[in-house]
């Protein structure tokens, strides 16, 4: 598998953040127990991981622009590029000692996606993928699941949870999506579960309330590994609408209409 020398500086920040994080999770572990608990010293894991990524990107493209979680948008001078990193994807299983979290990078180029990285150092899996070439999961090649029907599947979701997200809306989407699918997951790490539709782990995937740097490097996944991706609508504004559903050319097409069925009328 041969990457270019842009999606190289995107593995080495990942992997470099990654190894960051995996030093601070093993500590989070023992403070589970503490009285104080991680919060604080999950917010330095954090912040340390986009400085390594903001780092080690901005050492390869000094001119292009910088959307990191923490730190916010830095403008570049070069106007056509993006780098677009989530450095601690699943927060709150980070903090629990859950092993579902990931480091996310994606490269913009003319508002379109053209390079991905999701990288779980606590599994060691990396996923990567470029415009044309193909989606991987370290070294093997990946692709969705077959699946035709939604009978057959498993869908990933988010859970909109205290002080976010429309919890009603949710329900009303879980409540039609639960009746047509044979299981439902909330992992709780939005880049790792639009990795895992591109893996084929899990047929599908929706969510509200995303933000870019959720998203951004699973889309290139998705697509490369030959599935679809919109926004709730089935729409391509994801960015715009902050929200995302996935899956392949059947699944996909089927979850955007049962997300948007009415409210039932009792
Ligand atoms: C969160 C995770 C989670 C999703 C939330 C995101 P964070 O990102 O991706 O799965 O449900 O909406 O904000 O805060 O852990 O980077
Ligand atoms: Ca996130
Ligand atoms: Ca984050």
């Amino acid at each position: 598998m041969a990457r270019s020398a842009l999606l190289n500086v995107m593995v080495q920040a990942a992997l470099k953040a990654g190894k960051s994080l995996s030093r601070d999770f093993g500590e989070v572990q023992n403070l589970q127990v503490s009285v104080k608990g991680p919060g604080d010293f999950v917010s330095q894991a954090d912040l340390k991981a986009e400085k390594i990524v903001r780092e080690e990107l901005m050492k390869a493209r000094p001119t292009y622009d910088f959307l990191g979680e923490e730190g916010g948008e830095e403008k570049g001078t070069d106007g056509a590029h993006r780098w677009i990193v989530d450095p601690l994807d699943g927060t709150t299983n980070f903090l629990h000692g859950i092993p579902q979290f990931a480091v996310s990078i994606a490269l913009e180029r003319n508002g379109e996606i053209v390079a991905g990285v999701i990288f779980n150092p606590a599994t060691d899996e990396l996923f990567t993928a470029e415009r044309g070439g193909g989606a991987f999961l370290n070294d093997r090649r990946i692709r969705v699941a077959a699946r035709k029907t939604l009978p057959d599947c498993v869908i990933a979701c988010g859970v909109p949870h205290l002080g976010r997200g429309n919890h009603g809306k949710f329900l009303v989407e879980l409540r039609h999506v639960m009746g047509e699918v044979s299981g439902i997951r909330r992992m709780g790490a939005a880049a790792l579960d639009l990795a895992y539709v591109a893996a084929g782990r899990v047929d599908g995937f929706w969510e509200a309330n995303l933000s870019p740097w959720d998203i951004a490097a699973g889309i290139v996944l998705i697509r490369e590994a030959g599935g679809f991706v919109s926004d709730m609508k089935g729409g391509q504004e994801m960015f715009a609408t902050n929200s995302v559903v996935a899956g392949n050319e059947y699944i996909h097409k089927a979850l955007v209409e049962v997300v948007n069925r009415p409210v039932p009328s009792k």
